[in-house]
């Protein structure tokens, strides 16, 4: 993409996929699934609709190597192939293992609603162990809420126990003394009313996690619910490993993948209320191109280093020939020299224009495809 102005850009777009707000409005991008807990840098899952539809057939088997919040473990699903996630991050683990689980939704809905009654009796009379960054970023009665309802919640049995946790982990999100208009990363909590930059008017910061957790029990149910209509017969297999050294136990017809870029997010700390509260399992010092390592000449020498691993590792468990498909913002044009180190060759470089959706000219954003063939 480097190098490119902005009218050679313009030029090479891909039409098909690159949609305007009207041919595909947010109810869409985030439909059944796709919306059941916030995560920022997922794909839209039309595009990988698209890449299923052109370059594979159903009974494929797609790998996805930097899973994230498992769009293509969704969508290869419903597409009729087995699936493969693979990520770093425990609580993309976890929600991509939701996502794509199978219920009886019946019991589903039960234990979820038994859960919040259980909970609702027993706010603050077993106070939970709390660290002490749950203890500066919640307001007491909110935090006795959500540790009254990870109590209760941790009597379910699998899987309900995780589908508990992921609505736990959104109402944390949600419950955090953070201001209205910085839910993605504020830095220090709001503890008094605030100009609010969304509502136009002074707001104050929440006090309470319950309707939150109320909210997100009937909208997880109603999401899984709409899945199950579409959901195939289908194997889905979610792993917490380093993307550079697992080992696949289906072998993939093919990939599809977005990688973290350099310097962008902390997906770990994304997440940090999940981590807090549910005691997951920490590994960001594995987690490639991390915000924090920030974007010098070490940082994307390494960055180069670790996807060439990658990518090293994935070709070498694919057959000969098959399709992998990286959707990346290569803005520092790292690619050429990650995937010659790689065992994958470039057939095609599509241009993807992201905000044709908001119709936003001021900050274009294009990202490109690129289309690999294992060598
Ligand atoms: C751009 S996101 C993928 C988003 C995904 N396409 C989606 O729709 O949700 C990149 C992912 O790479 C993961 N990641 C970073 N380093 C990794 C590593 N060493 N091994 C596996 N996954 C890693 C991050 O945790 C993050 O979830």
């Amino acid at each position: 993409m480097s190098g490119r102005t902005q009218e050679a850009l313009y030029a090479e777009i891909d039409l098909e996929l690159s949609w305007s707000e009207d041919e595909l409005p947010q109810v869409e991008r985030t439909k059944h699934v796709h919306s059941l807990h916030p995560y920022l840098g997922k794909f839209v899952p039309q595009l990988v609709e698209v890449f299923l539809t052109r370059y594979f057939s159903p009974g494929s088997c797609i790998y996805d190597p930097f899973v994230g919040s498992g769009t293509t473990l969704v969508e290869a699903n419903v597409f009729g192939a087995d699936a493969v996630g693979c990520d770093i991050s425990a609580f993309n683990c976890l929600l991509s293992k939701v996502k794509t689980a199978r219920y009886s939704l019946g019991e589903l809905e039960l234990a979820l609603r038994g859960t919040l009654e259980e909970a609702r009796r027993h706010v603050g009379s077993e106070p939970g162990q709390a660290s002490e960054w749950l203890v500066r970023w919640y307001a007491p009665r909110a935090l006795a809420e959500l540790l009254a309802y990870r109590e209760a919640s941790q009597r379910l049995s699998p899987p309900y126990d995780d589908v508990a946790r992921v609505v736990l982990s959104r109402a944390a999100r949600s419950a955090r003394l953070t201001k209205h208009f910085d839910l993605d990363f504020p830095r220090v909590p709001t503890t008094e009313p605030y100009h609010c930059l969304k509502h136009k008017r002074e707001c104050r910061p929440v006090e309470e996690a319950w309707k939150f957790l109320v909210r997100y029990t009937s909208d997880t149910v109603r999401r899984l619910r709409e899945f199950a209509a579409l959901r195939a017969d289908h194997e889905v297999v979610v792993l917490h490993e380093d993307a550079r050294t697992v080992r696949l136990p289906l072998e993939p017809t093919g990939v599809i993948t977005s990688p973290p870029y350099p310097g962008l997010i902390d997906y770990h700390e994304q997440h940090r209320y999940a981590y807090e509260l549910l005691s997951l399992r920490d590994r960001r010092e594995q987690e490639i191109g991390a915000a924090a390592a920030g974007r010098s000449k070490a940082a994307l020498n390494a960055y180069i280093e670790t996807m060439g691993e990658v990518l090293d590792n994935t070709a070498s468990q694919m057959p000969r020939d098959a399709w992998a498909l990286i959707v990346v913002n290569d803005s520092q044009n790292l690619y050429p020299a990650i995937l010659e180190n790689a065992g994958l060759l470039l057939e095609e470089r599509i241009t993807r224009h992201v905000n044709r959706r908001t119709g936003r000219r001021a900050g274009e954003f294009f990202e490109d495809v690129l289309v690999c063939r294992a060598a």
